[in-house]
């Protein structure tokens, strides 16, 4: 779980029966304030890394970093401190969050405000760039505060875009716009994005109308039709849930919340 204020550990580990185990990564010098977190798992090397964004506006700020399970620094790109739009070397303005294929391809948000308003995806292992899509702005392909990043498993990439109100469809490959939803978040927009572990559905935050959405996750690749809403669960008022994060091993998702300052686990039943 991610943490916000000052004089606080930025990441807390709990079991997944909420036990609290320790706080992390056990020095607290590497990280300013996170936002999105992912854990990756390298099939070949057999090794997980916590991959996380860090919005803060001190020297470490505007990275994105993965640790080992032991909190080890491994990686960090982007100029730690500096925001700004620079692709070679490659910078980032808030960057929001992350998310990766199995084979390690990085897909990222940047960000959450700051003057960027961007997808890049960044190759496996040698973090070279090989896209990046958007700038400030409400046509197709534009964003105001892509917020949250999820893949489908189909090929496609889905960004939240927050200001916007819409989640939007890109190719994993190239980048290419594919389509966009609006229609599901006249009344709220969409916080954060997540794929369900059976791949029916997505779980979609809305911050301000305090509710969780269910949408059909459209599995044919290509075109991707209008927006289904399946079901939904209305928070109390305040809750604020804001980033979503999908266990594929348990099913279960975890919901953090700004408002009631808490994450809240919930278990699908069949
Ligand atoms: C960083 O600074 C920007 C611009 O002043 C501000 O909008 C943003 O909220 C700050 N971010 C954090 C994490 O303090
Ligand atoms: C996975 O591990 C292998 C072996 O250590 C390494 O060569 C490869 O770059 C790693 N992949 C990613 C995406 O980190
Ligand atoms: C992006 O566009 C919106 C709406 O036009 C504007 O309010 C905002 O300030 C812009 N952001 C940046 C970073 O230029
Ligand atoms: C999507 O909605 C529009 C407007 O309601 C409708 O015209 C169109 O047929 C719908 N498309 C699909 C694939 O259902």
């Amino acid at each position: 779980m991610a943490l916000r204020g000052v004089n606080v550990p930025p990441v807390l580990v709990f079991t997944v029966h909420g036990e609290y185990l320790r706080s992390f990564p056990y020095d607290p010098n590497v990280i300013n304030m996170v936002h999105g977190m992912r854990m990756f798992h390298n099939a070949t090397s057999g090794q997980t890394s916590l991959w996380l964004t860090d919005v803060g506006n001190g020297t470490l700020g505007h990275t994105v970093k993965s640790f080992s399970p032991t909190g080890t620094v491994e990686h960090v790109l982007g100029t730690a401190g500096k925001a700004g739009p620079g692709l070679a070397p490659l910078q980032f303005d808030q960057v929001a969050d992350i998310a990766l294929n199995n084979d390690g391809d990085m897909f990222i948000v940047d960000g959450d405000g700051g003057v960027n308003n961007r997808l890049i995806k960044l190759h496996r292992g040698d973090f070279k760039l090989a896209w990046h899509k958007g700038m400030n702005g409400t046509a197709s392909g534009q964003f105001h505060i892509p917020h949250s990043v999820e893949l489908d498993g189909v090929g496609r990439v889905w960004v939240a875009d927050r200001m916007n109100g819409r989640l939007q469809a890109f190719s994993e490959d190239t980048g290419d716009f594919i389509g966009e939803w609006t229609l599901c978040f006249k009344n709220g927009e969409p916080y954060s994005v997540g794929l369900s572990a059976s791949h029916t559905h997505f779980i979609v935050t809305q911050l301000q109308a305090n509710r969780i959405l269910f949408i059909e996750s459209p599995r044919q690749p290509g075109s991707i039709g209008n927006c289904t809403v399946l079901d939904s669960i209305q928070l109390a008022e305040d809750i604020q849930p804001h980033l979503v994060a999908v266990s594929q091993s348990e099913g279960a998702f975890y919901v953090g919340e700004l408002g009631s300052k808490a994450c809240q686990k919930f278990v699908p039943v069949s």
